[in-house]
């Protein structure tokens, strides 16, 4: 007689019965927590097609990011501002299909877009709830002070918060443009002063972006709860992510400094994410003379 066809979960959902489990174990908050304490770095890429999330996946990154820089690199926006909360779910929606094909560990994080979490904590939470039903793990928002409530809000309810401080791309007409942040002491005290906050509102991830490197080193040392992960925030933060066009040296204006192009000397998409990897892990990107400040 036949056994019973029985459906396995994995993180994506259930996968098809004749499917073959994946015997990779799938990255959870403890997951990328245990590996920060032991000092190995955690691998952030941004994905918004369930290909290159699967080949991310394979290639052995562990969070992706499906962030709202797709206004910029797939639908040609000149910043992330005009980027809807519809258009997030759909990739996020396709990148879990991907993921779920794949039978992929990845962590898989979503935006959540301008305008879809500053109005009010109830906003938040019903714009993170269309994201985590299409499919993520976690939520990113952008910004320090007033967004801690919310993300408290957001966390007692379950719903597991990246935080995102330095420069806050959703807020680059503000900023006066795409520039590093914290370079003064007094803005270096408040996005610390921040960081803190936002740990103790339970954010369990920190992306810090274009800030000085000995700024990040600080932070990281110092949020023992929340590890950083840093993009031109130099090497000494807990992890790394790019922008997946920028690291395939794909870029229609000009390629920001603290990027490197992995396809220099890759055979293919899979190898060059695969050296992005290794480089994290072992140290050699970002290289702090070149990719930092
Ligand atoms: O939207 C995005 O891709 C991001 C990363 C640059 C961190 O927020």
């Amino acid at each position: 007689m036949n056994a019973p066809e029985t459906n396995s979960a994995t993180p994506y959902g259930t996968l098809p019965a004749n499917a073959t489990p994946s015997v990779r174990k799938p990255v959870s908050l403890p997951r990328l927590l245990e590996m920060h304490s032991r000092g190995e770095k955690i691998t952030m890429l941004t994905a918004y097609d369930a290909t290159f999330a699967a080949v991310a996946d394979a290639a052995g990154v562990e969070c992706i990011l499906v962030g709202d820089s797709l206004g910029m690199v797939c639908q040609g926006l000149s910043s992330t501002v005009g980027v809807s909360l519809e258009t997030m779910r759909y990739h996020v929606e396709s990148v879990m299909r991907g993921l779920l094909r794949a039978q992929a560990t990845a962590w898989l994080i979503g935006d959540l877009s301008f305008g879809t979490y500053h109005e009010s904590k109830e906003q938040a939470l019903r714009s993170a709830a269309v994201l985590m039903q299409a499919g993520a793990h976690m939520v990113k928002l952008e910004g320090g002070g007033w967004t801690a409530e919310t993300v408290e809000f957001l966390v007692r309810r379950g719903i597991p918060v990246c935080a995102h401080l330095g420069l806050t791309p959703q807020t680059v007409h503000s900023l006066g443009g795409y520039r590093v942040q914290g370079k003064s002491l007094e803005a270096a005290t408040s996005l610390k002063q921040h960081a803190h906050e936002l740990q103790d509102a339970g954010a369990a991830l920190l992306v810090l972006e274009m800030v000085p490197a000995a700024l990040a080193a600080e932070l990281t040392l110092e949020l023992k709860h929340c590890p950083t992960i840093g993009i031109g925030a130099g090497k000494d933060t807990a992890g790394q992510v790019l922008v997946l066009h920028d690291m395939l040296g794909l870029n229609l204006g000009k390629m920001p400094k603290f990027v490197r192009n992995f396809m220099t000397g890759a055979p293919g998409v899979k190898e060059a994410m695969q050296a992005y990897v290794a480089a994290v892990k072992n140290g050699t990107f970002p290289d702090n003379a070149q990719h930092a400040w």
